[in-house]
């Protein structure tokens, strides 16, 4: 493909399928079942087409800061924010450069955005700055798979599979990501995917702090 179709699938196509995608009840469960536990004022990075707005309980957060630097994608969310009795705010802005103070949230979620942020470790390094040092991380995401056979074959589909669905990388460890940019793992979970989403690997959630000092 020409490299002007590429850019127009890009802007024009992906975000779409990336939120048909994620909408898939594959995705659903597992948000069901963490998004409950941000509390304060949270920073969901990665915010997408929010997602995730429909489990946050409302009666424990203060104030939800979504960052993303897709128009597009924030603005499949916009409909969703203002049916929200939540107050909500977004910025167009990426992981690796969060225009946040320092400790500014009490809970920073990321939610299947790992796999996509083109620089995973610097945007690791910029949440552990605007978490407060009680702060939590939650998170939720796909990555490499467990066995050999199914990590080969996510090694072969990584670069077409990053092209169609938005920059999404199939092969990257979360685990080993967020120990690596200094957080302890209070949780953390493994499990699979359903049959129709194999390629995606293994399922992670879980939940790290990054005590100061
Ligand atoms: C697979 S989608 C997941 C969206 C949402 N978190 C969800 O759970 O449905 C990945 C998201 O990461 C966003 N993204 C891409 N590059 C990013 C960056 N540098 N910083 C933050 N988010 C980024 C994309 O725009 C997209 O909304």
């Amino acid at each position: 493909m020409c490299q002007s179709c590429l850019s127009w699938y890009a802007r024009c196509i992906a975000p779409y399928l990336v939120h048909a995608g994620c909408s898939s009840s594959a995705f659903t469960h597992m948000r069901k079942r963490m998004i409950p536990r941000a509390e304060g004022v949270v920073v969901e990075v990665g915010f997408g087409s929010g997602l995730n707005l429909p489990y946050y309980d409302a009666a424990k957060v203060g104030r939800l800061v979504g960052v993303d630097p897709d128009g597009t994608m924030l603005g499949l969310a916009a409909p969703k924010i203002r049916a929200l009795a939540l107050d909500v705010e977004c910025l167009r802005a990426s992981g690796e450069s969060l225009p946040l103070a320092d400790n500014f949230a009490d809970t920073v979620v990321v939610t299947y955005a790992f796999c996509t942020i083109p620089d995973p470790e610097a945007a690791l390094a910029e949440i552990r700055r605007i978490l407060r040092p009680t702060g939590q991380l939650i998170f939720i995401e796909h990555g490499q798979a467990q066995g050999p056979r199914w990590r080969k074959w996510q090694e072969r589909l990584n670069r077409p599979w990053a092209r169609l669905a938005g920059g999404c990388q199939l092969n990257r460890d979360p685990l080993h990501l967020i120990s690596g940019a200094g957080f302890r793992l209070v949780q953390a979970e493994r499990g699979r995917f359903p049959l129709p989403f194999w390629q995606l690997g293994s399922h992670y959630a879980g939940v790290a702090v990054a005590p100061a000092g």
